[in-house]
């Protein structure tokens, strides 16, 4: 049995459902992989706040290069957000010969270029699961369930913090400000929340899927954003009076005039099946040419779903250390290396 040491970047809703999961699934986990997994550091802001650790024996620092530096460990699992310095501290990771796991979109989908080549120079992995649509795998369903097919259209819910705004307003005429605080409270939302409800954060999922599921790159500012801010009670009221409701829903197209992402509220009837994705739940067509219309639906957000695509990524890169197949996993995605203005 191989023993594989980890580094957590951030402690925090979803750094502490990856140590639970870790730890309640041990067995299982060695199971399939035939390896045992230990947290040796984890990496947060606070290494003073009293918290629920790993192990006794796990290091709390606010220190990066106690985690990119210890020649011990083998993979950093990065759920801690933020981009410009994270980038940074995992590039670091990277040259030292880390496999990275990581939940952040912000981060792919401004440096996912970067990364990918550091990686492959490295013999590094990178998976990237839960940076769309939190616990459904859709981002492994589109690399490598629906491979074989040409992806013309991806459209759906794809922010949870929304979603469950959009829900309790509807449902419970729930004013948004103290939704909002709710969605906060249930570890839903982003660290600055503006990102979920002016619609940057689904633009930054949609942007991931874009790049995958048309094998081409795409700038995440040519999404056409327009986030929830703007809609109150009294329109979700109405719409539902005229057999409507009101959805954040991404669309991403791929046809004869080229690659068009736009995330804005929509009204859809009633009956629509995404009508009815409630709460922080996610759901998302895929359309192929050849299998036509597919539907993944799932929690979108949240601890222990989070936490789930995180640590399926992690056993994946374990199968890898131990196929010795690591930085092979997929074809590289073809994400742009340069940011360029927006057209007006
Ligand atoms: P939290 O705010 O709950 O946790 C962040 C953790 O990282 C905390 O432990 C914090 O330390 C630590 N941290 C943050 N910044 C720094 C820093 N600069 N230096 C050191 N430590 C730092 O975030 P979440 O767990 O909700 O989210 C983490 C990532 O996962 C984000 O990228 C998010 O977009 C992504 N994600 C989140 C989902 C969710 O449902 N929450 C779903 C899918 C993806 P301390 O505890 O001391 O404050
Ligand atoms: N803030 C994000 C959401 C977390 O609400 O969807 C999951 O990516």
């Amino acid at each position: 049995k191989q023993t594989i040491t980890v580094g957590l970047l951030g402690l925090g809703t979803v750094g502490s459902g990856v140590v639970e999961i870790l730890h309640d699934h041990k067995e299982r986990i060695q199971h399939k992989t035939g390896c045992d997994v230990t947290i040796k550091a984890a990496l947060v802001n606070d290494p003073s706040k009293k918290r629920e650790l790993p192990t006794s024996s796990t290091l709390l620092t606010d220190r990066h290069e106690d985690i990119t530096n210890d020649p011990d460990i083998d993979v950093i699992v990065e759920v801690m957000g933020g981009i410009d310095h994270t980038f940074t501290i995992l590039m670091e990771a990277i040259k030292n010969g880390k496999h990275i796991v990581t939940a952040n979109k912000d981060l792919i989908a401004k440096h996912g270029a970067e990364l990918f080549e550091a990686c492959q120079e490295n013999k590094c992995d990178l998976f990237y699961e839960a940076s769309v649509a939190g616990g459904i795998p859709v981002i492994r369903s589109i690399m490598d369930g629906l491979s074989s097919d040409r992806i013309t259209k991806m459209m759906g819910i794809v922010n949870g913090t929304t979603n469950y705004i959009m829900t309790k307003m509807a449902q419970e005429g729930v004013d948004f400000d103290s939704v909002l605080k709710e969605a906060q409270d249930l570890g839903f939302a982003e660290a600055d929340p503006t990102a979920d409800v002016d619609g940057l954060d689904a633009a930054r999922k949609m942007t991931i899927l874009s790049i995958l599921g048309f094998s081409m790159p795409y700038q995440l500012e040519d999404v056409d954003v327009k986030g929830i801010r703007g809609i109150s009670l009294e329109d979700i009221k109405y719409a539902e009076e005229l057999g409507y409701r009101i959805k954040l829903i991404g669309i991403a197209e791929n046809d004869e005039s080229g690659v068009s992402v736009s995330v804005e509220p929509t009204l859809l009837p009633i009956h629509h099946p995404l009508s009815s994705v409630n709460d922080e739940y996610n759901a998302v067509y895929v359309y192929g040419d050849a299998i036509g219309e597919t539907m993944f639906y799932g929690p979108g957000a949240g601890k222990l779903p989070t936490a789930t695509a995180v640590v399926s990524d992690l056993i994946a890169v374990l199968k890898n250390i131990r196929l010795g197949t690591t930085g092979t996993a997929y074809v590289q995605p073809q994400f742009p290396t340069q940011v360029k203005a927006k057209q007006q």
